[in-house]
């Protein structure tokens, strides 16, 4: 009765810590409700259980301890008890049962196609992200950050253009493994607006700790905005302008933006720009002297010429298609000028 009250106590006291914890990052996807509760759920049952057994070992330690005097003696013999190993059988397998029951019913849910679903393409490359919007008549609009409207349906189709990664946006919850000649799928309802981090779940190399991008949940009618912004020829985008080629100061604006927006600084140190990432060159003191072709060269094949100290394969090698030629351009110049 003793071990029973004490027992009882303590998961009390565990299920109201385990509860109490907030165990996931923002609340920010539809899907996210039946997956957190589904979490606690389980944490309600598996606390009594581990209580149950940390008890009963910790109880037979203290009490069925060997005794000076009987290092050769041998347990009583046992013969088993029928009822007690139908009872542990069958608790053990009704609880797998419903739980396996309950979370495939999640499952269902929250992978569920719903109406007016909008694809977005994700394509997993060492080492960054590439997110393809199709617009329908052939045309497609390409970034490495992801916007997506809030309270609206979104099918990811998953691929990569070289090994396992794993696309995944923790504040959704879903995530799911890019594999080598196939397409995967995660659904997601984006229900907050915010920016969340988009990261790689699986160790695909060199750069696998900085495969990382924001995803932006805006507005649909900011959303709308963004992608005829994207589509739009480069003297319109940026906003500035008014047709006319863009003068030198305002190409370096557009890059020192695209620098950030590019994610340039988790890898790269550039003082201008506020960066101080250590996994590539020092972009201040390695660009130096070097012409804008050669600094483009640098930013479009990255493998081209690998700066001593640093190992190749780290950069990602898409940017020629994830940044506009504006961005480009913005970002050649911008990067020449600060490096001088
Ligand atoms: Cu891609 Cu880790």
């Amino acid at each position: 009765m003793q071990m029973v009250a004490i027992g009882l106590i303590a998961s009390a006291i565990g299920i109201a810590i385990a509860l109490s914890i907030h165990w996931f990052p923002a609340d920010a996807a539809k899907q996210d409700h039946p997956i957190d509760t589904l979490y606690d759920v389980l944490m309600i049952c598996s606390v009594p259980i581990f209580v149950l057994v940390a008890t009963v070992v910790l109880y037979s330690v203290w009490a069925f301890r060997m005794r000076p005097g009987q290092e050769d003696q041998d347990g009583p013999p046992i013969h088993g008890n029928t009822r007690l190993e139908v009872i542990w059988t069958a608790i053990p397998a009704i609880m797998l049962v419903s739980l396996c029951s309950y979370a495939y019913a999640v499952l269902h849910d929250v992978e569920k196609s719903r109406k007016n679903e909008m694809v977005v393409n994700v394509r997993g490359i060492q080492f960054a992200w590439q997110f393809t919007y199709p617009l329908g008549g052939g045309k497609q609009v390409v970034s490495n950050q992801l916007y997506l409207p809030k309270d609206r349906p979104v099918r990811f189709e998953v691929t990569t253009a070289d090994v396992i990664h794993s696309f995944w946006v923790p504040a959704f919850r879903m995530k799911t493994d890019t594999v080598p000649g196939i397409t995967t799928q995660i659904r997601v309802t984006p229900t907050k607006l915010g920016s969340y981090p988009v990261v790689c779940a699986e160790l695909c190399g060199l750069g696998h700790a900085v495969m990382r991008s924001t995803a932006y949940v805006v507005t649909p009618a900011a959303f709308s905005a963004w992608l005829a912004r994207q589509q739009a020829p480069p003297a319109a985008a940026g906003g500035g302008g008014g047709g006319g080629a863009p003068s030198g100061a305002q190409l370096a604006a557009v890059g020192k933006q695209a620098f950030t927006s590019a994610g340039c600084g988790g890898c790269h140190t550039l003082a201008d720009a506020g960066a101080s990432g250590t996994v590539g060159p020092n972009l201040g003191t390695m660009l130096k002297g070097q012409s804008q072709d050669e600094i483009r060269q640098s930013i479009v094949s990255p493998n081209a010429k690998i700066t001593k100290g640093f190992p190749a394969n780290v950069m990602p090698p898409n940017f020629a298609q994830t940044l506009s030629k504006q961005q480009l351009d913005g970002l050649v110049a911008y990067l020449s000028q600060v490096s001088k």
